[in-house]
């Protein structure tokens, strides 16, 4: 059967990846959540101290990139796909506020995206690929041949962002999570180098209304017309 790529693109905290995640399963296809890339990336800038006091040091980021090897391990016993950064796991480090705060300004540096977009390419040579992310329709795959771009009103974002967040044990204010979503809207979609946009060919899911199952659902008869 013909492999495709899939590009789910959208805002942050539209529920991309699960989405993403449940349609690559379903076609047996290989998932990336590229948002894990740039957070580790985040997550390094932290731990070597060139987010301070915050203030980001982007030269001093950049010419580290080269001691940045990003990974990911498939957790057998939860069939998720794990972050690693320089072999070690730190799938449960990378979606702390901390690293919400700092990771759309770190996505803003083109050395970076480069990088990781480099990267993304190469694990989508063979196609058979679901990725999600800002800019994969238009900048990592702009010829994959199945574009999403997920939506939903902001408020029900946040809201879903804080029970996740809650869920796992962190201690937050709601309104802490609201301004989180709406500057990352602002920044993503205002940066210059690959701003969040819709492509001209994909298929817009507002999804405020529709269940996990039924936007699974959506993509994979939408895939389907492709496959065969
Ligand atoms: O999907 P996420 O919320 O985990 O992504 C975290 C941040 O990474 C997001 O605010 C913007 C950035 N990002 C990006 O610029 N390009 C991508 N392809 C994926 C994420």
């Amino acid at each position: 059967m013909k492999k495709i790529i899939i590009a789910i693109d959208g805002f942050s905290s539209t529920g991309k990846s699960t989405i993403a995640r449940k349609v690559a399963k379903k076609l047996n296809y290989i998932y990336v959540d590229t948002g894990a890339m740039y957070r580790a990336v985040t997550y390094y800038a932290i731990k070597q101290g060139f987010i301070k006091n915050g203030e980001l040091n982007s030269e001093g980021l950049i010419s580290a990139l080269d001691n940045i090897t990003i990974s990911f391990k498939m957790n057998e016993v939860s069939g998720i796909a794990e972050v690693y950064l320089n072999g070690k796991n730190i799938e449960s480090n990378i979606r702390t506020m901390e690293v919400s705060n700092y990771v759309s300004p770190v996505a803003t540096l083109s050395e970076v995206r480069k990088k990781l977009v480099e990267q993304q390419q190469q694990m989508g040579k063979d196609k058979g690929i679901v990725m999600d992310g800002r800019d994969i329709g238009t900048v990592v795959f702009p010829q994959a041949e199945l574009k999403i771009f997920m939506t939903a009103s902001v408020k029900t974002r946040a809201q879903r962002r804080y029970k996740e967040l809650t869920a796992r044990g962190h201690n937050l204010d709601f309104d802490a999570v609201l301004g989180n979503v709406t500057t990352r809207d602002h920044i993503d979609s205002t940066r210059e180098d690959s701003p969040l946009i819709k492509a001209k060919d994909a298929i817009e899911i507002d999804n405020s209304d529709l269940t996990i199952e039924e936007q699974v659902q959506t993509i994979i008869t939408l895939a389907n017309k492709k496959i065969t």
